[in-house]
């Protein structure tokens, strides 16, 4: 596995290296490089494909958003197969900071998607709830605000000089995957949708935080603005022919990872698979061989 300090590194030069510095912020198991390959670099993306490679299968984090018994069988099909896996509000909520202890000692990257968006008091100390149960990932909305991110940031930093460990990355929640710029303007946001996602991006690292989550569609723009460095975690995602489900802003595996995504969340696509185990491994086939 090559998941590291150096990201920069596959994108190369001091601005990479001085990225790398500012998302080490808080730190952790910062997103690695692996190699540009041929395909990437004919696609015209060469410069924000720095996670596209022979590891790229290690990029998916497989969303369990079904009940503890459901997502333990899940994390035995996929062991040995997806390195990360991601407990969200259905499953945390009823399973707790138990079930990711359990994923850790299974040997499990964690991302715990609870997406907190609260008063800067409240999402400081949840934040750092999560990092003591050993989350390598959390996220926070970015509408919170500035004062509300820092305080995750300062909970999580905080949780890990506590303890032991790498310390996790903590993302932004730009604009929901499952929304379009009509449901964004009916929230009262008047401008484009991909426009408040970079805003927002950018008040994200402001704030110090390592990377963003956002749709594959605006993977690329956002690689450009925050550096080779920044962690871009992709929902969204869906292999070419499967269903949209409630999502709007999609992309293929391959797509999001060439346009500039570190991390790729897929759920159902897996989940909702006859073989769930086959499904991952035909994901990372695609992302093998480019398409
Ligand atoms: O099943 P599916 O692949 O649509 O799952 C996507 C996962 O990504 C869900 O667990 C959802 O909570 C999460 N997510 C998202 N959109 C965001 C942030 C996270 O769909 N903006």
């Amino acid at each position: 596995m090559s998941e590291g300090r150096a990201a920069g590194a596959a994108a190369g030069g001091a601005a990479a290296t001085a990225a790398a510095g500012e998302a080490a912020a808080i730190g952790g198991p910062t997103v690695g490089a692996v190699a540009t390959t041929g395909t990437a670099a004919a696609a015209g993306a060469a410069a924000t494909s720095a996670f596209w490679g022979p590891d790229a299968a290690q990029r998916i984090i497989v969303a369990l958003d079904c009940p503890p018994d459901e997502a333990r069988l899940f994390a035995h099909q996929l062991a040995g197969r997806a390195h990360w896996l991601k407990v969200g509000m259905t499953l945390y909520y009823e399973a707790g900071p138990a079930i990711v202890r359990e994923f850790k000692e299974q040997g499990f990257k964690v991302f715990v998607d609870l997406k907190l968006h609260d008063i800067p008091h409240q999402v400081r100390g949840a934040a750092a709830s999560v990092v003591r149960a050993g989350a390598d990932l959390l996220t926070v909305h970015a509408a919170g605000g500035l004062a509300m991110m820092q305080a995750a940031a300062e909970g999580a930093r905080f949780a890990c000089e506590d303890g032991e460990g790498t310390r996790p990355l903590v993302v932004a929640i730009t604009v929901l995957t499952s929304m379009d710029a009509a449901s964004l303007a009916q929230t009262g946001v008047a401008r484009p949708l991909d426009e408040q996602a970079l805003a927002l991006a950018l008040l994200a690292r402001q704030a110090g935080l390592d990377g963003v989550v956002s749709s594959p569609q605006e993977a690329q723009a956002l690689r450009t603005l925050l550096g080779p460095a920044a962690a871009i975690v992709t929902p969204g995602v869906r292999p070419a022919g499967s269903a949209l489900d409630d999502q709007s802003r999609t992309a293929t595996p391959a797509e999001a990872l060439r346009a500039g995504a570190s991390h790729l969340v897929i759920g159902r696509p897996i989940t909702a698979a006859t073989d769930p185990a086959a499904a991952f491994e035909a994901i990372a086939a695609s992302l093998h061989a480019g398409h």
